[in-house]
């Protein structure tokens, strides 16, 4: 095929044939929280069966900043459990390790070898990092590469994320726009799917809710773990609503259900957070029952991490055959 010529890539080039793919990633770096869940686990819920679609637990990237190997383990299975309990049905998901389908890393060198430093230098979450005076790590300032890799290694049509990795999945369609202007048609350009109504889940603070500002609500903490969470949200007086808590009941409820309730509740913040911590149990208390059958069979759950390596490698290989040919290391 002449080089830069457009045409979709057949599976046994590494395309994904007839069903689009849908994939992301989280990183097993600590307990998801809800945002993690409206953000991207949702979103992906609703989606992920009408795609052939894959859901990676993205441990390369939480090495970045994770040091305690026991910690990566744990938060590791916790993840898979946590995939399963929010009601990903293994049969129809392909749900794997990122640092078992080494054709990632291979991927993210090649990506590393084709883009600039000033352009890693523009992401956000590395400048976010220098601005607090934390020294960056190199796998911190290549992660935008490992996550183009992860995406485009598949096809990968939608990606579901949350608004702060929009920027990263920009930086995916640079990494594949570039490798085929340098060696012709390979790579799929993947669109973000942001819900506008959930792109940003605010934390008990008022701030984006995330593991590293101690402001979450567990998603799959105990009853009286999300209930103190919930108490603990930040009210302010000056108005009759506090916005805090509503911005979070939100998720929850329709926005004519809550004026019911903060009408009938004018002031009275202890009791809508208490409303609220009900609300969030109603929903939680299924997926929590769901993720502990999955706990106490833990065959079953390394079964499905080791189909998803299977899969996943299989896929991959295909891929970088084609790619180590065309950049001059394929078999000599
Ligand atoms: P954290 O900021 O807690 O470390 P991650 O960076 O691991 O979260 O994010 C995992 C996924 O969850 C990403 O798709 C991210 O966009 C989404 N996400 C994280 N926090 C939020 C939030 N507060 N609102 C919406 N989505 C979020
Ligand atoms: N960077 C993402 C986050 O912190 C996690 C991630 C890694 C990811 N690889 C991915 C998300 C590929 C989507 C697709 O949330």
């Amino acid at each position: 095929m002449a080089s830069g010529k457009k045409r979709p890539l057949t599976q046994s080039e590494g395309g994904a044939g007839e069903r689009p793919r849908l994939l992301t990633g989280l990183q097993p770096s600590g307990q998801l929280h809800i945002g993690n869940y409206f953000g991207a686990l949702k979103p992906f819920l609703e989606a992920y069966t009408g795609y052939e679609s894959f859901l990676m637990v993205a441990d390369y990237h939480a090495l970045t900043t994770l040091k305690k190997p026991e910690e990566l383990e744990k938060h590791t299975l916790n993840a898979v459990l946590d995939y399963l309990g929010a009601g990903m049905d293994p049969a129809k998901v392909i749900i794997f390790r990122q640092s078992e389908v080494k054709q990632h890393t291979e991927l993210a060198w090649i990506f590393e070898c084709l883009v600039t430093v000033p352009f890693l230098m523009q992401a956000h979450a590395y400048k976010d990092k220098v601005a607090k005076g934390i020294e960056p790590n190199a796998g911190l300032f290549n992660y935008p590469m490992l996550m183009a890799a992860d995406i485009l290694l598949y096809d990968t049509e939608i990606v579901p994320v949350g608004q702060d990795q929009r920027q990263h999945i920009e930086y995916a369609r640079e990494a594949a726009a570039k490798f085929n202007n340098t060696y012709g048609n390979t790579f799929k350009e993947p669109k973000e799917l942001i819900l506008d109504s959930i792109a940003a889940v605010l934390g008990t603070d008022g701030q984006k809710m995330s593991k590293s500002y101690k402001n979450t609500i567990p998603l799959f903490g105990t009853e009286e773990e999300i209930h103190k969470a919930v108490m603990g949200i930040v009210t302010d007086s000056s108005g009759d609503r506090p916005e805090n808590v509503y911005a979070i009941h939100r998720l929850f409820k329709t926005d004519s259900e809550l004026t019911i309730i903060y009408d009938s509740n004018k002031g009275n913040y202890k009791k809508l957070k208490e409303i609220l911590a009900t609300d969030i149990e109603a929903v939680v208390a299924p997926m929590r029952k769901r993720r502990e059958t999955y706990a106490n069979d833990m065959p079953t759950v390394r079964a499905i991490l080791k189909k998803g390596k299977e899969k996943t490698e299989k896929i991959a290989e295909i891929k970088m055959k084609t790619v180590r040919t065309k950049i001059g290391l394929g078999p000599l």
